[in-house]
């Protein structure tokens, strides 16, 4: 378990936010859901669970920026440090009952992660990691998978949908590694396939298009674990959000499929 202060913050913002997010699971008819685009849901929760992070934040590291996805952004005065959050990453579980969500919050300096929190309040699993501290399931320290060759291996992916991604490009991924995998998943919330990545449950993930709120957190706790995570292409993951992950072999292995289908 890494404890230092800057986790406290962070462990300590993600528990009251969950309570908020565990009080309302399952009170949807409460939750005044709206569409901000096609499937692409908002409620109550989120915004009650952002307001909350927000202010913790904020109030722990007032010269930090602020970038959460539902808007409630800041510039700080310390141009280097950005808080940036997902307040309910898997909104569309959350909202069909679905106990796999979680808050993610990542703390991003110069562009690059150092710091991450990411927690399922509906099965308590907490993940931390923290630039050379490592990362943690709880009290357990994480290392990334071993397995190395491609048929041994379980992916977890997102997949396009209504009003988002490239169904023809993803179908043309779907053809190429199906047939080389052991098995592919797509559980629904991106922080929690990265976590899991980090934790050695997947053995590789990938995704287009994520926000940087989806993966700011789940790309230190990989790198802590001892993984490989980036750009499909090559880019800065955090601006492209075109994640591939894994340990160092598997990372390459994806990377060798996904690449010439972009
Ligand atoms: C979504 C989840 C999902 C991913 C979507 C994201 P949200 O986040 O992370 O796994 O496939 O692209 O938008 O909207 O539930 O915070
Ligand atoms: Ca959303
Ligand atoms: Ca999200
Ligand atoms: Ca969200």
């Amino acid at each position: 378990m890494i404890s230092s202060a800057l986790i406290n913050v962070m462990v300590k913002a993600a528990r009251r936010a969950g309570r908020s997010l565990k009080r309302d699971f399952g009170e949807v008819e409460n939750l005044q859901v709206s569409l901000k685009g096609p499937a692409n849901f908002v409620s109550l929760a989120d915004k009650r669970a952002e307001e909350m992070l927000y202010d913790d934040l904020s109030k722990a590291r007032p010269g930090y920026g602020f970038i959460g996805e539902e808007g409630g952004n800041r510039e700080g005065s310390d141009k280097s440090h950005t808080w940036v959050v997902d307040p309910l990453d898997g909104t569309t579980n959350f909202l069909h009952g679905i106990p796999h969500f979680a808050i993610s919050i990542g703390l991003v300096r110069d562009d690059t992660p150092i710091a991450g929190v990411i927690y399922n309040p509906a099965n308590e699993e907490l993940y931390i990691a923290e630039r050379g501290k490592g990362a943690f399931l709880n009290d357990t320290r994480l290392r990334v998978a071993n397995r190395n060759q491609l048929h041994d291996c379980v992916i977890g992916c997102g997949l396009p949908h209504l009003g988002r991604g490239d169904f023809g490009q993803n179908q043309r991924e779907m053809a190429a590694l199906q047939p080389k995998v052991a098995g592919l998943r797509r559980f629904g919330t991106a922080s929690l396939d990265l976590a899991a990545v980090a934790a050695g449950r997947f053995d590789g993930f990938w995704e287009r298009n994520l926000s940087p709120w989806d993966i700011a957190a789940g790309i230190v706790m990989i790198r802590e674990a001892g993984g490989t995570v980036g750009d499909i292409n090559g880019g800065d993951v955090l601006k492209t959000g075109d994640i591939v992950a894994g340990n160092e072999v598997i990372h390459s292995a994806l990377v060798r499929i996904l690449k010439p289908l972009s």
